[in-house]
Formats: structure tokens, C-alpha cells, sequence
């Protein structure tokens, strides 16, 4: 079957992409697991022995990192809608985030404990609806700043991805009134073209 121009784009663009490249020969399931390294490279806010939880983890590059990061003495909890090969010492939990059930199965995972560092790259799948694609992904951030709130050591760590536009500054307004610093960033492994953006707070209060 003939492919359309918008794919033979994406392909060519997939193929030519210097971070797609490292990843197959670094042993990383996606590209995107070099924003994580990037970010972590920059703010430091990985350390060994932590309790991460991963949000929208599929298909695995963050988990990873963050496995490789925490090493034997840590723990990741990776959650994903989708399904996801095992990452050697993660747990994952396959169901909708926005779902109660989902949310309880991922608490009891934790055992009664608090996390360290929340991390979520949770995106929606784009429509190419800007106004409900801007909207589902302030929703998916919510969620995470939620689920931060309730189950984040105090002093510990968000990260949360989130496209700039309509309920941006708000959702940074309301991250500064749980966290005592709140940074925005842009890693160099994310498309120049994405108007997707990294928000970071620390200390958790
Ligand atoms: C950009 S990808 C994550 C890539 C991942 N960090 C990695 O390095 O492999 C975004 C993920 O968010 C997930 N996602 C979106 N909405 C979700 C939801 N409501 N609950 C759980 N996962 C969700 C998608 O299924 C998708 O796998």
C-alpha cells in the first residue's frame, strides 16, 4: 500500500533522528528515555535508593533510567493505559490513570509508603484538535499533581510533562502552592516542534 506523504515524513524522520539511533544502540526502548537523562543530568533528582513512581511508563524508556538509577535498594512502580514489556526491577500496573481502581491498585503497590519522585510523561493521544488536545493534556498533569499531593514524601520531587497553551500558567500557579520551586524545562531530546514542556518542583511541602 502507497504510503501518504505525512507518513513517509514521520518515517523519514523516525529513521534519520539521532536519538532514535542511540536508543537502538544503547539498548533503550524509546527516545524519549534521553529527556529523562537529560533532565536528570541537569537537576540531579535521581538518586539510589528512591521510590519513583512512573507515570504513563509505556513503552519503557523512563523506567529504564529511572531502574538503572534507583539501582537494587530502590523501586519503581510504572503505570501505563497501555500494555508494556517487564523492565528488570519495575513493577508495572497496566490501567487508565483517570480510574479509581487504577489509582487504589497503584497505592496499595506502594504499600502504605510515600514516594520520593514523581514522574509522569503522561501524554493524551493527539487528535490534531488543538483546543481538546491542550485540555487532555492539563487534565493528565492534574491528575499528577494530585496523585503528588497525596502520595509524595514531603521534600520529595514532581516532574510532569505538559504542552504550553490554554491552563499552562495555571497548572504552574497551583504547582508553586505545593512545591517551594518550581522550574520549567525544555530538554534537548524534546522536538523543537513539540510544544510539549517539563515542569520540575522540588521540595514538596
Ligand atoms: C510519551 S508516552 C511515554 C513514554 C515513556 N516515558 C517512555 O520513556 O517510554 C505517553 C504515555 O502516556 C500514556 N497515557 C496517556 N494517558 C494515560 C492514562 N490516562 N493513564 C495511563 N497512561 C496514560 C500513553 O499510553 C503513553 O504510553
Amino acid at each position: 500500500m502507497a504510503r501518504s506523504k505525512s507518513s513517509k515524513a514521520w518515517l523519514h524522520r523516525h529513521v534519520t533522528d539521532p536519538y532514535v539511533q542511540r536508543a537502538q544502540a544503547e539498548g533503550y526502548r524509546a527516545r524519549s528515555a534521553y529527556k529523562l537523562l537529560q533532565l536528570n543530568q541537569r537537576d540531579r533528582f535521581l538518586k539510589p535508593g528512591m521510590r519513583v513512581v512512573d507515570l504513563g511508563a509505556a513503552p519503557g524508556g523512563w523506567s529504564q533510567v529511572a531502574s538503572k538509577a534507583v539501582g537494587p535498594r530502590g523501586q519503581v512502580l510504572a503505570l501505563d493505559v497501555l500494555e508494556m514489556a517487564p523492565v528488570p526491577g519495575v513493577r508495572f500496573i497496566q490501567g487508565d490513570f483517570g480510574e479509581h481502581s487504577v489509582l487504589q491498585t497503584l497505592v496499595e503497590a506502594l504499600g502504605g509508603e510515600a514516594a520520593d519522585l514523581v514522574l509522569s510523561d503522561m501524554a493524551p493521544n493527539l487528535s490534531g484538535i488543538a483546543i481538546s488536545d491542550q485540555a487532555r493534556s492539563v487534565a493528565l498533569a492534574e491528575l499528577a499533581l494530585d496523585f503528588a499531593r497525596e502520595h509524595l514524601k514531603p521534600g520529595g520531587t514532581l516532574l510532569v510533562k505538559m504542552f504550553q497553551g490554554e491552563g499552562f500558567q495555571e497548572f504552574v500557579v497551583a504547582l508553586r502552592q505545593s512545591f517551594a520551586k518550581v522550574a520549567a524545562r525544555k530538554p534537548e531530546a524534546s522536538r523543537k516542534d513539540s510544544s510539549e514542556v517539563y515542569l520540575l518542583g522540588t521540595g514538596k511541602r
